[in-house]
């Protein structure tokens, strides 16, 4: 029990460790900036679970239907599966959906996310699977990946899951470099099963980002709340507004925190002091939207080849081959 406590507190300092680091680099960048992945404390995480059940973020339902429609098939064409690995599970809700298809299979499951709270959801979700086996990686993806790599490999194949548009919040050429990770982590004929948001109407994109219950608005503000928690900085929460903004040329959601005012902002721990003039923002996410054949170019630089894709509502389901 000591044990265990005293190895989570250890991986909670470093873990603020790098939350200072990150945070004395990207504030003091032009236009200065905060990571997104930094969203998903515990409040952050229950926002987030929040977001997706909103009737204008539509990313999570029209999935799940696309999983629950096709999983028969996927299942199918990677078999024979031992091993799957999910890159940000959210509450397991997506695995669970595509293991419905097969009750009885035995199979290792790797959950890779930083937030502990939704690997805790994930697990729990899989507690009537007693022939399902999970590993569960407090990590982010790329280290993720080699402690997947690490546990070694089974007979059959390994399929990995890139649901939820989790790519869209990769910069390229990032995006390119972390899918050529996950190739780099696979052998020959595993597959990369990858949901990804279609660009729409800016309306609609808007709405999905900009919600009128402001709960995107306070999922965006709460990296201030983080902050100050965590790192001992003084924002005013409220002296800081959500923007989001479609740019049209990049094709991505952008959101910010927009200064309301020219206001001091300290951090003792990331060793900032700033002076925010009025109207001046924190770049704080960029969501990619994508036409369905740039996912299955963006797949084929990575050394994939796209087998089947399925698309409905704005959102496309892309299940690809380690050629
Ligand atoms: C997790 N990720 C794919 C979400 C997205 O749509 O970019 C995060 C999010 N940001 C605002 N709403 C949801």
């Amino acid at each position: 029990m000591f044990m265990r406590h005293s190895v989570a507190s250890k991986t909670a300092q470093a873990d603020r460790r790098q939350f200072a680091e990150d945070v004395e680099y990207y504030l003091s960048q032009t236009p200065r900036q905060l990571p997104s992945r930094y969203f998903y404390d515990e409040l952050g995480s229950a926002l987030f679970e929040a977001i997706c059940r909103l009737p204008w973020y539509p990313i999570t339902r029209t999935e799940q239907r696309l999983l629950s429609m096709h999983a028969h098939d996927i299942l199918a064409r990677v078999s024979p599966l031992s091993t799957l690995v999910e890159l940000g599970p959210g509450d397991g809700g997506k695995l669970m959906t595509l293991l419905g298809a097969d009750a009885s299979r035995a199979l290792t499951v790797h959950l890779i996310d930083v937030s502990p709270d939704a690997l805790d959801a994930a697990t729990h979700a899989m507690d009537d699977r007693p022939e399902v086996v999970v590993v569960p990686h407090q990590a982010m993806y790329e280290t993720g990946l080699a402690e997947v790599a690490r546990h070694g490999r089974s007979d059959g194949r390994t399929l990995v899951l890139l649901l939820g548009s989790n790519i869209g919040n990769f910069d390229p050429p990032d995006s390119d470099a972390f899918l050529r990770t996950i190739r780099a982590a696979l052998a020959t004929r595993d597959s990369l099963l990858i949901g990804a948001d279609l660009v729409k109407a800016e309306r609609d994109l808007l709405l999905a980002y900009d919600d009128p219950l402001g709960v995107t608005a306070a999922f965006n503000r709460n990296l201030l709340v983080r902050a100050n928690r965590e790192l001992g900085a003084d924002f005013d929460v409220n002296g800081f507004a959500h923007r989001a903004v479609w740019n049209a040329e990049a094709s991505r959601i952008e959101m910010h925190l927009v200064s309301a005012r020219r206001q001091r902002v300290r951090v003792p721990d990331a060793r900032l002091d700033i002076i925010f003039e009025a109207g001046e923002t924190i770049w704080t996410e960029s969501s990619y939207k994508y036409r369905p054949g740039d996912i299955v170019a963006m797949l084929d630089r990575a050394g994939f080849s796209a087998a089947d894709q399925w698309t409905e509502d704005g959102f496309a389901l892309t299940l690809a081959e380690a050629g």
